[in-house]
């Protein structure tokens, strides 16, 4: 490649670029199985590792006939803990964005704040700090993802699918999209609309 700047970028480098970012982008999979499986080593005073929290989290959510989404969302909705604990659940939604609809990705993105009606009379803070979203229309789905999936999922007697189950599902919900791959939009040239997710460098 000749050039040192965006400024001087030729169209036939941003082809070979945007085929590189495909290619990248497409082992998005891979990297969720490896976050996932990162989390084992998080125990922090828990009944359960976060791997196995999380797991168990998928596990009643598909149980309960949650949708693929919304079990591949439960399954994932800690794996911002691999990077930082305090803004966890906003770097879990950001990751999910392209791939979920705008309810799963609140409802991922303040899942804690669901949570803190758990233990946040014992700190010192607003217990009810949700109540915020009470008039959003994913607000009983949060509810339902905290109460029913989340809260209860520290349970090392509970029979706990192995990451192997949900495998195929983070496959599907993690596929590349047609509006958001990066070689496609870049051969339909920059006017190309992508309604989901915009090829960026
Ligand atoms: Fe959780």
């Amino acid at each position: 490649m000749a050039f040192t700047r965006m400024k001087e970028l030729q169209q036939e480098e941003v082809a070979v670029i945007a085929e590189a970012l495909t290619k990248r982008q497409a082992a998005l999979p891979q990297r969720i199985k490896s976050m996932l499986l990162d989390l084992e080593s998080q125990v922090d005073g828990f009944s359960v590792n976060e791997l196995v929290h999380s797991l168990q989290t998928a596990t009643r959510a598909l149980r309960a006939g949650a949708s693929e989404e919304m079990i591949v969302a439960a399954l994932c909705h800690d794996i911002g803990k691999v990077i930082s604990i305090v803004n966890h659940g906003g770097i879990a939604a950001e990751i999910m964005k392209p791939y979920v609809s705008k309810e799963t990705y609140a409802v991922i993105r303040t899942h804690t704040e669901f949570q803190a009606r758990f233990y946040n009379g014992m700190v010192a803070r607003d217990p009810n700090v949700c109540q915020k979203y009470a008039a959003e229309p994913w607000y009983d789905l949060a509810c339902r993802f905290s109460d029913e999936w989340d809260e209860t999922s520290f349970d090392p007697d509970y029979d706990t699918l192995p990451l192997a189950h949900f495998e195929p599902m983070i496959e599907r919900v993690f596929a590349l999209r047609l509006d958001g791959d990066y070689a496609a939009n870049a051969s339909a040239g920059s006017s190309h609309a992508a309604p989901r997710e915009t090829a960026t460098f």
